[in-house]
């Protein structure tokens, strides 16, 4: 006999702009059962779903980036960790944690085993976790801060979207290794929580009038490092304060995502580049799984989240069916912290 299984579709691929909740379709299905299990394969349950900004692009037709459009009438994916309850893989057993990157937005589906990684299950990192402070945008914060900018103690780092899943985490890593702080958020809320974090100076750049003044006000002898997860404007006013010599981790574009090409910001301040010397980094952190700095990522920041001198914060909306709405969220500035969306317990409870 089959159970129920909820399953959140892409209903048709949209126009890039603003999305709506009408691309997804949400469907009950048959639930997979073990003997739907060729060899090699497990049968997750979903214990938790990562909601990230790049999904937003995955929505419309590709234009050429590093991840392909989702498929009409095919479930969304995205990051996840569950729990294994039937395996026909020698790697995986009924019980183990799992997590990884094409996880599908069902309550229950198959995998095959070299598409998940077991997590150890303990009581000082929760599943929700493996998708927060040790999932992909705090790795990503690792990556783009600790591993490629070339930092020194007693620079100026500027974060922008600095409450968020890698904002968060940057300003964290930035201010143990010395550096001076600031960040910028979208709600006062969110500016107290980044000060709590250690950040020396942080701005509301929704109310602060103009952005190149308030990064002025608050690096007067310039930013050294300008860690970008927003583009558009905030990019230009940040260009305006670089110092000599700077460099800008080129992270993400999130003020641009959902946002028509009619009315696209067009980055303005390009030749301070050459001006001032700049150096501009950009990575895609699904290239950086397989090198040693993931190890090097997942036992600092891991002992550091055990010891009490990292905090994260996860934001969880509970329910799978929420999850397009959590998705949308994000352009709105609705998540404060690490979106994530509960579909299970550990004990099975839906
Ligand atoms: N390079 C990579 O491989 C990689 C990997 C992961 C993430 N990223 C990028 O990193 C950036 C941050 O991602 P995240 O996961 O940490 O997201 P997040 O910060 O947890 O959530 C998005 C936040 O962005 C801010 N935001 C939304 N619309 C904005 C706008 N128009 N202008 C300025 N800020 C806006 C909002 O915060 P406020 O309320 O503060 O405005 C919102 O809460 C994104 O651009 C993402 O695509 C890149």
């Amino acid at each position: 006999m089959t159970s129920s299984n909820t399953s959140v579709k892409l209903d048709r691929i949209i126009p890039l702009g603003s999305a709506t909740l009408d691309a997804f379709k949400i469907e009950t299905v048959d639930s997979p059962t073990k003997d739907s299990l060729v060899s090699g394969q497990v049968l997750v349950r979903t214990l938790y779903l990562s909601i990230d900004p790049y999904s937003r692009m995955r929505l419309s037709e590709s234009q050429g980036g590093a991840v392909p459009s989702f498929v009409p009438g095919k479930p969304i994916d995205s990051f996840g960790v569950g729990i294994v309850e039937a395996s026909t893989s020698t790697k995986f057993s009924e019980g183990d944690l799992v997590t990884g990157s094409s996880f599908l937005w069902e309550t229950r589906f198959i995998l095959s085993e070299n598409n998940i990684t077991k997590v150890p299950s303990n009581a000082d990192i929760t599943p929700a976790n493996y998708l927060g402070v040790l999932g992909m945008p705090s790795f990503t914060a690792y990556v783009g801060f600790a591993s490629i900018c070339n930092h020194k103690a007693g620079e100026t780092i500027l974060v922008s979207a600095a409450s968020g899943a890698v904002g968060q985490m940057v300003v964290q890593l930035a201010k143990a290794r010395g550096l001076r702080v600031i960040g910028a958020a979208g709600s006062n809320d969110k500016v107290d929580f980044v000060k709590s974090l250690g950040a020396d100076v942080v701005f509301n750049y929704k109310t602060c009038g103009s952005l190149q003044k308030a990064i002025k006000e608050a690096a007067p002898e310039g930013v050294d490092i300008y860690f970008d997860n927003v583009g558009g404007e905030f990019l230009d006013a940040a260009l305006d304060n670089m110092r000599m010599n700077g460099r800008i981790v080129a992270c993400g574009n999130i003020s641009q995502y959902n946002v028509a090409p009619e009315t696209a910001y067009h980055t303005k301040n390009t030749d301070i580049v050459n001006s001032k010397k700049l150096t501009l980094y950009d990575f895609v952190i699904l290239d950086y799984y397989d090198r040693p700095v993931y190890n090097e990522f997942i036992d600092e920041v891991s002992a550091g989240f055990k010891r009490g001198d990292i905090q994260y914060k996860l934001d969880e909306v509970v329910g799978l069916e929420n999850a397009p709405q959590a998705l949308l969220d994000l352009f709105e500035g609705k998540n404060f912290g690490k979106r994530v969306v509960k579909v299970s317990d550990l004990n099975g409870t839906l």
